[in-house]
């Protein structure tokens, strides 16, 4: 056995005992109680020391798995450990800049106080932007990219072309694309900043007509700009349309609105559990934890 320990945290217990198994560590599970109001109480359920990987995704409710995720680390820290946060889906990275004027650049924050917790380095996948690396004094940033084409390539596409929602996502899809062994357009998607309503070209600028196409993205939260994204693809002709991501937050009613809007199916990593986690992160997670240790 390895002298790491793992510590599970309660928004991830699979994906850590995942993680644990590939670096042969001790599994620690983190114990969570919720008290009426809302407030966490975490005890680590095992003995911690040396270097400790603690496994938190940070989807809702995002405040409390991320403080939990922080109360994890301080007593790692507090126990003498050196702490890796393995945070999959890590919020609060689209907030990586003030677009309107008064706006908190809330990722610089949520850096600062995993620092302050005793996370020394922090291992995330597909962050939303590179630009929000900066804010952290040790991050390893991974792609989902090559696991997800792996498991495209099993699926007996049909003429498959990779599609971007937007042209922020441009390089993961061209990257997924080449990886297929195949081509890759960026549709051009708008948001208006205020109500959040996407919008997208119908004039995709490339012939689809009979093409399995999958939409690839980061993340889905509310699903409104993949079903954009999927009328548009079928509007042009599209045959089956697919859509892989990291990370599948599945809000609310997201999965019936893409499955209406005539996805086939949803493809995400394990980063967050659920229905659509059908690509594991686990070695992956564990060979990046165990570098930046
Ligand atoms: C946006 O730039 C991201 O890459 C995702 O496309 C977006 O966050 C998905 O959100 P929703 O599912 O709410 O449209």
């Amino acid at each position: 056995m390895s002298d790491l320990t793992v510590v599970a945290g309660p928004s991830s217990p699979e994906l850590a005992a995942r993680v644990a198994a590939h670096l042969d560590a001790a599994l620690v599970q983190a114990e969570l109680r919720v008290f009426s109001d809302g407030e966490s109480k975490i005890r680590l359920a095992g003995p911690v020391a040396g270097r400790c990987v603690i496994v938190q995704s940070t989807h809702p409710p995002t405040d409390s798995h991320l403080l939990q995720a922080m109360m994890m680390a301080r007593k790692c820290a507090d126990s003498g450990a050196k702490v890796c946060a393995v945070i999959p889906y890590l919020a609060y990275a689209r907030q990586d800049r003030a677009f309107l004027e008064g706006e908190v650049v809330s990722v610089a924050l949520v850096a600062k106080l995993l620092e302050a917790s005793g996370v020394a380095s922090v291992v995330t996948v597909d962050i939303h932007s590179e630009a929000a690396l900066a804010y952290f004094a040790r991050i390893k940033n991974i792609s989902s990219i090559p696991l997800l084409a792996l498991h495209a390539a099993k699926m007996n596409l049909s003429g498959p072309i990779a599609v971007s929602p937007d042209a922020g996502g441009a390089a993961r899809a061209e990257e997924f694309a080449r990886l297929l062994k195949t081509d890759s357009i960026a549709l051009k998607k708008s948001r208006d900043r205020t109500t959040g309503d996407v919008t997208v070209d119908p004039n995709i600028g490339a012939d689809v007509s009979g093409r399995d196409a999958i939409l690839v993205d980061d993340m889905i939260s509310s699903g409104g700009s993949i079903v954009k994204a999927a009328e548009v693809l079928k509007n042009n002709g599209a045959g089956r349309v697919y859509t892989m991501c990291a990370h599948a937050l599945m809000i609310g009613d997201a999965t019936k609105k893409i499955q209406a809007a005539g996805v086939q199916e949803i493809i995400a990593t394990n980063s967050i559990p659920g229905a659509h986690a059908k690509v594991d992160l686990g070695p992956a997670l564990a060979d990046a934890a165990r570098a930046i240790l």
